[in-house]
């Protein structure tokens, strides 16, 4: 392998997506948020009618959308056929089905090849569940970032414009039950990966640590 591949897992409200933006912005390397992918199949399922509850139906549907990210760390974009969906990925309605629509492995099947396309030779960080383990098991350097779960859940409300802590706070856990329980691809730290637990430090600490560990690692 030759190029520089960067991955970063870990729990939603991490820090994984500051952290991810702002060593690819130092590096001036690519960005690819495959959570934005997940929530864009998710967002083309709910336009489409699909039950998001309905395994076989989502299988089904997951090859049709065309879903395209663009990989610049200081404006990241993702379209579904075309449509900016930048922002109603983000609304509450893809927040809520985003995690069963992922356990599905067709889901999985088709974004792991795109994934892997824009990936390429490298020169990437790339942030997600299962980019360490299963996407990119050769990347150069592994992190895996997670937070306590209130710090976490103070984060994405303050993101979010202020939304409800608490309920910000049980969202985010009923995510993460799916996410490290499913069948294929569950959220795990990879083999090889460096723990940092981004509670008590502020987004600069965190990105110094990695740009460290991305300089030991050359
Ligand atoms: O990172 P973000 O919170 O936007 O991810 C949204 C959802 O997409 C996650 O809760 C998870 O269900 C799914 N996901 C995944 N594998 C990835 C990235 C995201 O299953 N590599």
């Amino acid at each position: 392998p030759t190029g520089l591949v960067i991955a970063l897992d870990g729990p939603s409200g991490s820090g994984k997506s500051s952290t991810s933006r702002g060593v690819a912005t130092r590096l001036g390397l690519r960005y690819l948020d495959t959570g934005a992918m997940f929530r864009a199949m998710t967002w083309a399922m709910l336009e489409a009618g699909v039950d998001v509850h309905d395994a076989q139906a989502v299988a089904a549907y997951a090859p049709t959308p065309r879903i395209e990210s663009g990989t610049n760390p200081t404006a990241p974009t993702i379209h579904v056929d075309g449509h900016d969906v930048g922002e109603a990925i983000r609304g509450e309605a893809v927040t809520g089905a985003v995690s069963p629509v992922s356990a599905v492995p067709e889901v999985r099947a088709r974004l792991l090849e795109l994934q892997r396309t824009i990936i390429g030779d490298g020169d990437i960080v790339v942030e997600g569940r299962d980019i360490g383990s299963v996407v990119a098991p050769q990347a150069r350097v592994k992190l895996y970032l997670t937070a306590d779960p209130g710090a976490r859940a103070a984060r994405r409300a303050l993101e979010e414009g202020g939304s409800d802590v608490a309920a910000t706070e049980a969202s985010l856990l009923a995510r993460d039950a799916i996410d490290s329980t499913r069948r294929t691809a569950p959220l795990t730290m990879p083999e090889g990966a460096v723990h940092i637990d981004t509670t008590d430090f502020t987004l600069d600490e965190v990105i110094d640590q990695v740009l460290r560990l991305v300089q030991q690692a050359q």
